[in-house]
């Protein structure tokens, strides 16, 4: 008889302790702990197909270019760094409700009618559920089989019976094995479902999705252990009551992570759509202070996107500043950035800041669009409606150049707007930008930036 051990493990970041805490030693979260059986391995049972491999010369490795399949959902393919490559496994994360299970059955039925054979284990909705839901989004094929069940064990034969090339988890937290006596979603449950899924992946070669849900903290429940086990981590977001879907790689062993897909949410399921910018600017206010556009990179792409800024007297002596797609710390240091070098009297203001459609900017570039955006709103003075913001922010308030500037003047351009500020080092030979196509007001301190804005 095996002994089981007794650890307590943090729900949030997987650290495992003996004795229980109230606050996790690693994370600082509170009361995560939780207590969990482990059951060694006995002394010999091992997993006799890693005991074969030996080290061979890696030259003498032939090398295989691995097949991608493409889904035709172009938004979907590029994310995913060109195509499902056979044998990977994908992280799909997610709010509750945000898509999942839509982009996903979507996905697998373009991919069935290319031929591939595809088995959705649908442990959270019934069969009928799920008929219902292919039904809404004409999803089905004949090489696409849905099975509801939570139990690995009785998945990994059905997986070694129908002998699918692509299969969907949904979700990773309802699954469980019988031989762990931690619930289905607890750190371990989750930590092993995905490692016998990887091994099955890997050892059989088909692909696998694993669909998981976000914590309100923004973790994937447990599990940061799994963004190690898995090749492709990708997080599907956006504001639930807004129609826009994003999708960001997060991680991706086969490509580039920087990409994201925008996506529509419509009666007939997720539209894909190609010209975001577009979308963005759509219910853009003419000479509304704190108001600034911006031409941001995602990946290989450029986009604009709307940043509004609303600066307000503070009501009983508490200020508060929130952002609404864009990190709140680095909203607070470009304020103070505008207090302190500008003199602007910000200090006893509440400043929010929204990106329309729910995008999330990440983007160093956008610095200076951030800081127009909150000067313009407490000055009251517009910035000039078919001008476009770029260059990122330093503490002594000096504007500093922005990577790919040709790429986002080029769309810019292309949505017709007709000038730029740009950091004025980004006019130096390094830096080759179209220069024709729109007109550029180079800058190289705020205080320039917000003169230009107030002479115009
Ligand atoms: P779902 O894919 O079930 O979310 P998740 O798997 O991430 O929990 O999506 C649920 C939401 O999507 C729900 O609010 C209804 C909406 N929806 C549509 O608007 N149109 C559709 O065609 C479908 C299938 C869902
Ligand atoms: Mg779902």
């Amino acid at each position: 008889m095996v002994k089981t051990k007794t650890v307590f493990v943090c729900q949030s970041c997987g650290t495992q302790t003996p004795r229980w805490a109230g606050k996790c030693p690693n994370c600082a979260s509170w009361n995560s702990l939780v207590e969990e059986n482990i059951v060694p391995l006995a002394p010999g049972q091992r997993q006799t197909e890693l005991m074969d491999r030996k080290p061979v010369r890696l030259k003498d490795v032939p090398s295989e270019e691995k097949a991608r399949s493409m889904t035709g959902i172009a938004e979907f393919d590029r994310v995913i760094g060109g195509g499902i490559v056979s044998g990977s496994v994908t992280l799909v994360g997610g709010d509750p409700g945000i898509g999942k299970s839509t982009l996903m059955l979507q996905v697998v039925c373009q991919l069935s009618r290319q031929g591939l054979r595809v088995l959705y284990v649908s442990g959270e909705e019934s069969v009928q559920q799920t008929k219902m839901r292919s039904d809404r989004l004409q999803a089905d094929h004949e090489n696409l089989f849905i099975l509801n069940q939570v139990d690995l064990f009785v998945i990994r034969e059905e997986i070694k019976q129908l002998n699918p090339d692509v299969v969907v988890i949904d979700s990773i937290q309802v699954l469980y094995l019988p031989d762990i006596s931690s619930s289905p979603g607890s750190v371990s449950q989750v930590r092993e479902c995905s490692s016998v899924l990887t091994h099955l992946a890997k050892s059989r070669g088909f692909s696998v999705f694993i669909i998981g849900h976000v914590t309100k903290e923004g973790l994937l429940a447990g599990p940061r252990v799994l963004e190690h086990i898995v090749d492709t981590v990708l997080y599907f977001e956006g504001e639930r009551y807004t129609s826009y879907r994003i999708l960001r790689g997060h991680k991706n062993r086969f490509g580039s992570t920087n990409e994201m897909g925008v996506f529509e949410m419509t009666s007939q399921g997720l539209q894909e759509v190609s010209n975001p910018s577009e979308i963005f600017l759509l219910e853009r206010p003419q000479n509304a202070s704190g108001s600034v556009v911006v031409p941001i990179l995602e990946g290989t792409r450029p986009f604009l996107v709307e940043i509004q800024g609303l600066v307000s007297r503070s009501t009983f002596g508490i200020i508060r500043q929130k952002a609404q797609g864009f990190d709140a710390n680095r909203l607070a240091l470009l304020v103070a950035v505008l207090e302190k070098r500008l003199e602007l009297n910000l200090q006893d203001k509440d400043i929010f800041l929204n990106v329309v459609g729910g995008v999330k900017i990440m983007d160093p570039a956008a610095d200076l669009g951030v800081v127009l955006a909150v000067a313009s709103a407490f000055l009251d003075r517009t910035v000039p409606y078919d001008t476009v913001i770029l260059g990122e922010v330093g503490l002594s308030s000096e504007v500093r150049s922005v990577s790919q500037i040709a790429l986002r003047l080029n769309e810019a351009a292309k949505l017709g707007f007709q000038r730029c500020l740009i950091p004025k080092n980004n006019m130096n030979g390094r830096h080759v930008i179209a220069k024709d196509a729109i007109e550029i007001i180079p800058v190289d301190s705020v205080r320039e930036a917000l003169e230009w804005v107030k002479d115009n």
